[in-house]
């Protein structure tokens, strides 16, 4: 297992290019499998999910390629097929989306339920209930979801549940609807980019789907797709760990390839903090005071702020001057950084779906372990900053959703090696 051994206090300073997003790319390559031809998907991320994506395709029949310029080639040879089995699915949950796919092109899914994860509880019942209302027959049997349909019909579908809407279930219900017979129409859809580029991606293989990117999403289904050409819209979540980095540092850097219209929630609330984000002719140009001022967050579907970014935001405001509070209105348990960020001489009080974080003069670098992705970012961004050496170990967990960190980190001008147990 490969651990980062980061060693604090260099000041980041240049330009750095933002990958395309890995919450984009998973749903649209499960989209491919829609299609009765080859696809060619540009800005794909060199990324472990992506990998274990491409590997789950080959399961189902079809061939995921990329090349070293992250154009990945998707073809469809064999549709006999079609079970996404426990052993995948368990390694990365974004699998589930390939249950709305199959059972649109193929008439039958069988995808193994997904478990709990470290960011806590994550059902899918919403996505059941959508993909039954287009007329799915759905049971479980031995742990696998097993889906089955003649052929969808449209319906209205409503997506809210106790926490907002559900992105990988619109995308589900979204791609199994373009195939079925008449109008879908989702309410209460989730918002994000990603269901907006993905809506592009389908219909630039013919479907006809409106509305997406905003909680009305009307669909009307066709008899069949083509493959198409499309390119993944760049990472929100990567680009916002890059502005905060930036501003840890009290750096300057440019950001290319980044959609700041996607990130209007972070920018607002990074302002507020005394960061400086502006537009440039080259991207986002980033930098900071030197005060950090305290602030309160609380984390909701898009376009609020993102839950993907709570904990890169808490180790920002680890330095603020003063108290902020930052609640998880998403995934209430998602807080497994607090007691590493504690070990780095943070001061955290976690009261039920709150953190209340006391700004300190620093951090002192320290062991600490990645516990999921975005919590293991916020490591690593605690460790640019820390006094001393800061060892991060089970990077495996930032290799799934952070195209190369290390790298990109050295070219700003920091100092973080990866080491490897072999
Ligand atoms: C997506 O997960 C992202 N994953 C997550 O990113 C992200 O944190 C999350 O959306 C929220 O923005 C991918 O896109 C691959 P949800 P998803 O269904 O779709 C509840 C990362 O770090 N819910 O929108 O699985 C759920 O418990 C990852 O990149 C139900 O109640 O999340 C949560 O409270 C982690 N029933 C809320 O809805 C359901 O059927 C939102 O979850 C589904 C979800």
């Amino acid at each position: 297992m490969d651990t980062f051994v980061i060693n604090g206090g260099a000041r980041l300073r240049g330009a750095v290019t933002i990958s395309g997003a890995k919450n984009s790319a998973l749903p649209i390559m499960a989209g491919a499998l829609l299609a009765d031809g080859a696809s060619t998907i540009a800005g794909v991320p060199d990324l472990a999910d992506v990998r274990a994506m491409a590997e789950l395709l080959g399961d189902l029949g079809a061939a995921a390629t990329r090349d070293g310029d992250g154009r990945m080639q998707i073809s469809v040879a064999d549709e006999g097929n079609s079970h996404a089995c426990y052993d995948r699915v368990r390694k990365m949950r974004a699998s589930i989306c390939v249950l709305g796919p199959l059972l649109a092109k193929r008439g039958k899914a069988r995808v193994a339920m997904p478990g709990g994860c470290a960011i806590g509880s994550r059902p899918i019942d919403l996505h059941l209930r959508g993909l039954r209302a287009l007329g799915a027959e759905i049971e479980l049997d031995g742990g696998d979801i097993v889906a089955t349909a003649k052929k969808l019909t449209g319906a209205e579908i409503f997506l809210g549940g106790p926490f907002g809407s559900t992105v990988l279930g619109t995308a589900n219900v979204m791609m199994a609807a373009v195939l079925a017979k008449g109008t879908t129409t989702i309410e209460a859809a989730a918002c994000e980019p990603e269901i907006q580029d993905l809506a592009e991606y389908l219909n630039a293989m013919g479907a006809i789907v409106r509305g997406a990117g905003t909680p009305r999403v009307i669909i009307e289904g066709v008899d069949a797709l083509r493959g198409a050409e499309h390119t993944v819209t760049p990472d929100r979540i990567e680009a916002g760990t890059f502005l905060i980095a930036a501003a840890l540092t009290n750096g300057e850097v440019t950001l290319a390839n980044v959609r700041l219209d996607h990130m209007l929630a972070v920018v607002d609330k990074l302002r507020q903090i005394g960061v400086t984000v502006e537009a440039g002719a080259d991207g986002a140009v980033v930098s900071s005071a030197r005060r950090l001022e305290p602030t309160d967050v609380t984390t909701q579907p898009y376009p609020g702020f993102p839950t993907d970014l709570q904990a890169q935001l808490m180790t920002l405001l680890c330095l603020a001057d003063g108290n902020s509070a930052l609640t998880e209105k998403i995934f209430p348990d998602r807080f497994m950084h607090v007691a590493e960020l504690l070990r780095m001489g943070a001061d955290i009080r976690k009261e039920g779906p709150t953190a209340i974080v006391t700004g300190v003069k620093r951090l002192v670098g320290a062991p600490v372990m990645a516990s999921d992705l975005r919590a293991s970012a916020a490591l690593v961004l605690a460790g640019l900053v820390a006094r001393g050496s800061t060892v991060v170990s089970r990077v495996y967990h930032i290799d799934r959703g952070y195209e190369h960190i290390e790298v990109k980190l050295r070219a700003l001008g920091a100092d973080i090696q990866r080491v490897s147990d072999e």
